[in-house]
Order: C-alpha cells, then structure tokens, then sequence
C-alpha cells in the first residue's frame, strides 16, 4: 500500500498529527518542496516507481569539463508520498552545486541524517531517491558517451 494510500486511511479514522510523525525538516521539504519541477533538455534523466508503488524522477543540468563536472540544477517530481517529496527536495538541494563524482558517493543514511531521520516505515523513501539519483548520473554518463544522442533528444 503506498503512503497515500495510508494517508488517506488513517484520514478515514482519524487524522495524523505529522509533527509526532516526522521531524521539522521533513515536514519544511514536504510542505515547501525546493527544485521541483521538470527541467528540458536536462544532462541526465532517470526515475520510476519504487517497491511501494510511489516514484521518484529526477533532473539534472551539469557543466565543466570531464575533470571537474559540477551539477549546476536539479529538480525532481514525485507521487504526494512524504518521505519521498522530502528526500527529493533535500537531494536536489544537497547536490546543487556539487561534483558529480561527489554526488555519487551520498547515501540514503546520509539523506536521512539531513532530513533529521525518517519514521522506520519510509526509510525505504531515502533508498529511492539515492537510487534515482545515481540512475540520473548513469544516464548522463551515457549521454556524454554519445553526445550525438543529444540531437535527437525530445525533453
Ligand atoms: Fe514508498 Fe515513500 S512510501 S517512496
């Protein structure tokens, strides 16, 4: 069952009080989500849906040369799941800026740690935006393999 899913019914009975639920930096990234959004033409694109159902898509703009490669823009968008708006505001956040190689080496625990942990049932939301992530970086390493693909690109 996805976690609107279980939003929705616990709402039935009665409503949850997110704040014993969540820690204030998830309820900052769910309510004000950063970098969200689709971006065109971006360097690299991957996402999908997790084991639960709910998914997570992600965006990113790099520049520099193959020696130093920064990620310039990120955005992502995801299902209404909490975990995952939070995890993919505070990735995108995170990598803003960063090396690529340097992205690569975040973890979902580390994701967690700056959102000031996840309730136990949602960890599984930090392990998908950490795989989304690290698929968009695959997909901008293969785009920069084959920059010709670019030409034909749609997005
Ligand atoms: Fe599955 Fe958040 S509950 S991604």
């Amino acid at each position: 069952m996805s976690s609107l899913e279980n939003n929705l019914n616990s709402q039935d009975h009665e409503t949850p009080d997110l704040k014993q639920l969540y820690s204030p930096g998830v309820i900052d990234h769910w309510q004000n989500p950063r970098n969200l959004g689709r971006l065109t033409r971006a360097d690299g694109h991957a996402g999908g849906p997790g084991p639960c159902g709910d998914s997570i898509w992600m965006w990113i703009k790099v520049s520099g040369n193959k020696n130093h490669e920064v990620i310039d823009q990120a955005t992502f968008i995801s299902d209404v799941c909490i975990g995952a708006v939070s995890c993919g505001s505070a990735l995108t956040e995170m990598i803003t800026g960063m090396e690529v190689q340097q992205a690569m080496q975040i973890t979902a625990e580390m994701l967690r740690e700056k959102l000031g942990g996840l309730p136990e049932r949602e960890h599984h939301c930090a392990d998908l935006a950490i795989k989304t992530l690290k698929d968009t970086i695959r997909d901008y390493h293969e785009k920069r393999a084959a920059g010709w693909k670019q030409l034909y690109q749609q997005s």
